[in-house]
């Protein structure tokens, strides 16, 4: 797979990137371990060599599994490493966003104790935490990348102000937002900044939490976070399913399945590095990285982007109805 720069870093990375957010039982419940392991060790082969994580996915849980493996260092230098801080999980029974400077330095600690590692490749914050003054969190970000212990810094849903804040204080090379067919808040300033300011997006939830593939069957339980989202609930999923089935001649014209086509619109946009897809299984990556082998036409781009809005507004419709 080609492998691309991310912003102005020295980091080349793959345009799908590995998301570890399956690990996090609270959302996605109990996944397979052994599994979602060989995934991560087929990855390389599949020429997918970013990883995203994050410490608060299973409150320390995927980073915990991914030192696991990275106990063989081969494995682990085959990745670009990406994970985040922003959580307190440590001093209390309830989370809280937490980005000060003394937090930030223990959380990267143990990040790195976690992951069996000496650097962390992309240290993200991975929310704007508004508590704590922008200077300390620059001052302790910019004391690890002295310390070598960082690589590079990214931060995760800002907008554009909260981006341009911290850019006034230290280097920051990416952007993580959501981004997909049924959610396109970012095109509209946060994607035209990035593309301006050569800062790379690595997009998340690319296939809207798996809804892009139109594998699940509108009535049955997943048994996970998503039976609780408004889009998963039985007539909502229906009209957007309705959406994909319109989508369906697009992919086939392409060679490609709805979960295929779904991240190749997503990294077409000019603005994009790299989609984020969440993997369970080695299945889930083989089954996506033809993705990543080209791009959609203008016109295919659009008139998928004109069938997805239309089912989204259908699917919106009900939320509205007494
Ligand atoms: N920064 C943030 O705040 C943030 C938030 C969310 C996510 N993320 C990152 O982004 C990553 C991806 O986001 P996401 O997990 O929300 O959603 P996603 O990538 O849109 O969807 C993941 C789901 O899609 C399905 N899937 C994946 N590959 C498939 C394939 N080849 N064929 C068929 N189905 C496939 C699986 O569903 P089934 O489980 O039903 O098989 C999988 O659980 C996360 O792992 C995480 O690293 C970051």
């Amino acid at each position: 797979m080609h492998h691309v720069p991310l912003g102005v870093s020295d980091l080349a990375v793959s345009r799908i990137c590995f998301g570890c957010w399956q690990l996090s039982p609270q959302f996605w419940g109990d996944v397979p371990l052994d599994g979602w392991r060989a995934a991560v060790r087929r990855a390389p082969d599949l020429g997918v060599n970013f990883l995203d994580t994050a410490d608060a996915y299973g409150d320390g849980f995927a980073e915990t599994e991914l030192g696991r493996l990275f106990a063989d260092p081969m494995l682990r230098d085959r990745f670009v490493l990406a994970t985040k801080f922003y959580w307190n999980f440590d001093e209390s029974e309830t989370r809280f966003p937490d980005t000060r400077r003394a937090r930030i330095l223990r959380a990267c600690e143990n990040s790195l104790m976690r992951l069996r590692t000496d650097r962390i490749d992309l240290y993200q914050v991975h929310a704007w935490d508004a508590l704590t003054r922008p200077d300390e969190v620059a001052e302790a970000l910019i004391q690890l990348r002295r310390e070598g212990k960082i690589r590079w810094i990214g931060v995760s849903n800002f907008n554009v102000e909260q981006l341009a804040v911290y850019r006034a204080r230290m280097e920051v090379v990416c952007l993580q937002p959501p981004y997909s067919l049924l959610a396109r808040d970012v095109e509209a300033r946060e994607l035209p900044y990035c593309l301006a300011n050569r800062i790379g997006v690595i997009a998340y939830s690319p296939l809207f939490r798996g809804l892009l593939t139109g594998k699940h069957a509108p009535g049955t339980k997943l048994g996970d976070s998503r039976d609780e989202h408004p889009f998963f609930a039985e007539k909502a999923l229906g009209r957007l399913q309705a959406g994909l089935a319109k989508l369906q001649p697009l992919a086939d014209a392409e060679g490609l399945t709805l979960a295929q086509f779904a991240v190749r619109w997503v990294i077409t946009h000019p603005a994009l590095t790299s989609a984020i897809v969440g993997v369970k299984k080695p299945e889930h990556l083989e089954g996506i990285v033809k993705a990543a082998e080209g791009a959609l036409s203008q016109e295919t781009w659009h008139r998928a982007a004109k069938i997805m809005a239309s089912a989204k507004k259908d699917a919106e419709a009900l939320r509205e109805q007494p």
